[in-house]
């Protein structure tokens, strides 16, 4: 099932666009391409979609830097292999969220590399106001369950645990809840007889390496 909503419902990918909650700064020239700068503690399988559909022709942004709080992370590895600016930060004390220094870095880093639209892609810390005030209403996240149901860690897990039928993926903009921001698009993914939590994940993985790369190209063009 690959049902996608937009806020407001499913469409086209013009009516989608219109239809869309926010636009990015009306200076960006359509033709040009949106300049991202990604966030990432994972493996980065969803920056690897966003980058294949980028190298495809499929999405008008490219990749102005990658930074990680976590210094082995695949991410930086992978946009490494691409030839991509790719920056460990120390996150400092916290678990949850970066030491303000740190933030600070990470927000020089992103206006150094002259970035339009933050994307969260599996990164696994709470954002702060010295980032969120820097990109307001420029930051995206990708969540795996049909916001608001399941927020946080292991949301597929929850998602199982809980019963449900269904569950999916979300993007949406990010404020300083914890998967709280006003969503953009959703995916749906049947939950089967069977499933685990490691099936259930790499199913909607599958459905988020379609939808990140989409929205990403809906914003881009409006
Ligand atoms: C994804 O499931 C995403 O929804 C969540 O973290 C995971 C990141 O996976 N925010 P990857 O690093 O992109 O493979």
């Amino acid at each position: 099932m690959k049902d996608e909503e937009n806020g407001g419902g499913a469409g086209d990918d013009a009516a989608a666009a219109a239809s869309l909650p926010g636009t990015l700064s009306p200076s960006c020239s359509s033709l040009a391409p949106l300049r991202l700068g990604v966030l990432g503690s994972g493996k980065g399988s969803n920056f690897r979609a966003i980058a294949d559909a980028i190298a495809a022709g499929g999405l008008a942004a490219e990749t102005r830097i990658v930074i990680s709080d976590v210094e082995g992370a695949g991410i930086l590895t992978l946009a490494r292999e691409r030839g991509l600016r790719a920056e460990f930060v120390a996150p400092g004390r916290f678990k949850t969220k970066l030491e303000p220094e740190a933030e600070e870095r990470v927000v020089a880093l992103l206006r150094a590399a002259d970035v339009e639209l933050v994307v969260l892609a599996g990164y696994m810390r709470m954002i702060k106001p010295p980032l969120l005030e820097a990109f307001p209403r420029r930051i995206v996240n990708i969540h795996p369950s049909l916001l608001p149901a399941f927020p946080g860690l292991e949301a597929w897990a929850q998602a199982l645990a809980a019963g449900v039928a269904e569950t999916g993926c979300t993007v949406h903009y990010v404020d300083a809840g914890m998967d709280t921001g006003e969503i953009i698009a959703q995916r749906r993914v049947p939950i089967l007889p069977g499933d685990t939590p490691a099936t259930l994940h790499a199913r909607i993985q599958v459905e988020e390496h379609g939808l990140y790369p989409a929205v990403i190209s809906r914003l881009a063009r409006t």
